[in-house]
């Protein structure tokens, strides 16, 4: 039997509701925030994703020739893509641009709970706009964003220039391994580089500053930066707008595009791959031939949302049963069709079985059935059963449809 490819997944009707329902509250914040929906290709030329995204993500990336010979890659992750086509399209538009985008992801990486090689994200990027406002209203969206799930989560927001000062004279790739060390949480890793280095004294002050949650203690151990202002302001527009987070200073996030803040959200009970929310300031349009348009921006590990709500969404709507015999057939199709026209989810009977067996197999599934026998075929009315309450009435079909929409109000 062929199976599905290694880290990918079928999702079932039940599934696809619960998804679905979830999707449309993450949408629903995003659209009263004033962000829009946008769209990007699947794949891109490879060039997209090699020129700023990082090695951890290069590594892992579905790189593939196409017939003409050019080098694709299956999109890693969407902010590069969107970058991409801000400058392709939306250059001269009114700035800042919101916009969002519900989409799959793909890297090679092992699968196990909460990771997988086929991914959903929803994300935002909100382009053009360079104040500690603007990084504030991607963190309050991100916020809300999360709280609308249903998830607990904890929110840590950070800044990249408390590290960057500390390691400001090493050179980049230095700064890499360094920072990869903190990411990690490897503390014997770091001080063996710093050793190897001879920077050991940086060793404190580096972990200090990961254990460190206060900004004024933040800046006593990473000295004067010059976006202290903007982080002052940032941190305090959260505050006001009542955002729960904790300050932490060893975000250093996997990609390399990021600039000044950084922020990650994990969820409760999910296990090593708890974070379910990544994102920052970054710039990437002057790499791609573009402007230099600050960006900030983050995405949902839509998957790991839904893992950690237990997808306990269940359907609320009542479900119908129009069920009949040969005599009734075809006035079951009108009577389906009222059903479905006043918004029910309405399965007509397709095994032509006895009136009973139609029944057994409704209880199965339906709130209500609606039975057409020879009866209800010639008096133009409909017997109406509730599957709980075992409750049957024959009524005309107006009355049929008010019951059913009265438990649907319910
Ligand atoms: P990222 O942190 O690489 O950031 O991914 C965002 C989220 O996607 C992660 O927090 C995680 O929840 C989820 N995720 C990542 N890899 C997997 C996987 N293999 N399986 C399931 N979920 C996964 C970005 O991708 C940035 N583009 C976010 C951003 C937008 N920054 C600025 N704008």
């Amino acid at each position: 039997m062929l199976q599905k490819p290694r880290g990918t997944r079928d999702f079932l009707p039940d599934e696809m509701e619960a998804r679905r329902s979830v999707e449309a509250k993450l949408r629903e914040v995003g659209r009263r925030f004033g962000y829009r929906e946008v769209c990007t290709p699947e794949f891109e030329e490879l060039d997209l994703f090699t020129m700023r995204s990082g090695p951890g993500i290069i590594e892992e990336m579905y790189v593939f020739e196409d017939k003409g010979g050019r080098k694709l890659a299956l999109r890693p992750e969407i902010t590069a893509s969107v970058i991409r086509m801000y400058i392709n399209e939306a250059k001269v538009a009114r700035k800042p641009l919101r916009w969002y985008y519900f989409a799959d992801c793909f890297r090679y990486e092992r699968p196990q709970k909460g990771r997988y090689r086929q991914f959903w994200q929803f994300g935002v990027e909100l382009i053009g706009a360079d104040t500690a406002s603007a990084d504030a209203e991607v963190i309050i969206l991100a916020h809300e964003m999360l709280k609308a799930t249903g998830v607990t989560f904890e929110l840590k927001v950070g800044h990249l220039s408390f590290m960057k000062n500390l390691l400001r004279d090493l050179d980049p790739i230095l700064q890499r391994r360094v920072m990869a060390h903190l990411d990690k949480k490897d503390f014997d890793g770091l001080s063996d580089t710093l050793a190897n280095i001879g920077k050991s004294d940086l060793g404190k002050a580096l972990t200090d500053l990961v254990a460190c949650r206060s900004l004024d203690r933040a800046f006593a151990i990473a000295g004067e930066i010059p976006e202290k202002e903007r982080i002052r302001q940032t941190i305090a527009l959260l505050d006001a707008a009542e955002v729960r987070y904790t300050l932490n200073f060893g975000i250093v996030r996997g990609l390399d595009y990021y600039t000044g803040i950084v922020f990650e959200a994990f969820a409760e009970g999910l296990g090593a791959e708890n974070q379910i929310l990544g994102g920052g300031t970054y710039r990437l349009a002057h790499l791609f031939g573009g402007d230099d348009a600050a960006s900030c921006g983050f995405a949902v590990g839509f998957d790991r949302v839904m893992v950690a709500t237990g997808q306990t969404e269940r359907k609320t709507e009542p479900v119908v049963a129009v069920i009949c015999s040969e005599e009734g057939r075809i006035r079951s199709l009108a009577v389906a069709r009222a059903f479905r026209n006043s918004g029910f989810r309405t399965e007509s009977d397709l095994t032509g079985r006895g009136i009973s067996a139609q029944v057994a197999h409704a209880s199965k599934f339906a709130d209500f059935a609606v039975i057409i026998g020879k009866r209800e075929a010639e008096s133009g009315e409909v017997t109406i059963k509730d599957m709980r309450s075992g409750e049957q009435a024959t009524v005309p079909l107006d009355d049929a449809i008010g019951r059913v929409a009265a438990d649907g109000a319910r």
